[in-house]
């Protein structure tokens, strides 16, 4: 029986990268099954019954996914984050876990400098606003995204800082930025923060309104992370407390908290209306093609690289 590999994604990707997945796998030999924009859970359930591998961008996969996964031995996020997936009741069904970091990381950071601008400029309001060039620019956590953020702020002209609790000084420093010591230090001295960490059980909640308030004058923060390193009560106290203070993300905060944000600090806040920080052609090319790869490198020739959940 040939293998079957389900591409699932609520958040579909783009044609050009959901054809050249299809002829990897193709290629391979393998059955290609597509479920996109799937509105209700019952559907994914139906999917998955009888597939070898999936792919898969922030969808859930938890338990019940993995044991309606009878056939399943190995889910690929496409994509860098994967709290998505419950690692451990995969592993629990011997079904392992990958992601593909670092493949949309180019799109998330020029996001970020679109909402910088986007921000510096009152939303565009037509009221003089900032440039970015000689702005301080503090990048909280320094993977593939905050690299890459780093790279072109270089170009903007902007002073960059990084701190990064698990990357060396001097990993930092050979990026050609200064690491600061503490967290504290970062929001302290940036006119702009960029959040680029995964949501963690350090992480979750963990920017809030101290961090916040240390920021100088017109300070602005950027989250194309996840939702949930936010303390959002504590973002909405910060805005309060301080009339300066601007936020921008990509990932729609809860429901109430929005509710908060349109009445009392629209002009101040940005939300996109869909998380759409890796959606670039490109980038779904990149991610989604690799994802593949890995799926027949893993089927073919037994390479067990990225597996997130050992
Ligand atoms: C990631 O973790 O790679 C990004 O958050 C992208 O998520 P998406 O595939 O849902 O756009």
């Amino acid at each position: 029986m040939s293998r079957r590999v389900l591409i699932a994604t609520d958040k579909p990707f783009a044609k050009v990268a959901r054809d050249q997945i299809a002829d990897i796998l193709k290629a391979a030999g393998y059955e290609v099954a597509l479920l996109e924009g799937y509105t209700e859970k019952a559907q994914l359930l139906a999917a998955v019954s009888d597939v070898d591998a999936m792919i898969i961008r922030s969808d859930k996969i938890d338990r019940e996914v993995i044991d309606a996964a009878k056939r399943l031995s190995l889910v690929v996020r496409a994509g860098a984050g994967y709290d998505n997936i419950d690692g451990a009741a995969a592993r629990a069904k011997n079904v392992d876990a990958m992601n593909t970091p670092g493949q949309n990381a180019n799109a998330v950071a020029e996001l970020v400098f679109g909402m910088m601008v986007y921000m510096a400029r009152n939303k565009f309001n037509g009221k003089p606003g900032t440039e970015l060039r000689g702005k301080s620019l503090g990048i909280h956590a320094y993977g593939a995204v905050g690299r890459a953020v780093a790279e072109i702020a270089r170009g903007f002209g902007m002073t960059v800082r990084a701190f990064d609790p698990y990357v060396d000084g001097a990993t930092i420093r050979a990026g050609g930025i200064e690491p600061v010591a503490t967290v504290e230090e970062l929001y302290r001295r940036s006119d702009y923060v960029t959040l680029h960490m995964p949501a963690t059980k350090e992480t979750k909640g963990s920017i809030g309104q101290k961090l916040l308030t240390l920021m100088p004058k017109r300070g602005t923060l950027l989250n194309t992370a996840r939702k949930e390193v936010i303390n959002e009560a504590e973002l909405l106290k910060a805005l309060e407390e301080r009339a300066d203070l601007r936020y921008a993300t990509d990932i729609e905060p809860e429901a109430a908290t929005v509710a908060v944000i349109k009445e009392k600090f629209a002009d101040r806040v940005y939300m996109t209306p869909k998380k759409m920080g890796a959606q670039t052609e490109e980038a779904n090319v990149n991610a989604g093609l690799a994802a593949a790869r890995q799926i027949v490198g893993y089927f073919e020739r037994n390479e067990k690289k990225f597996i997130v959940n050992p």
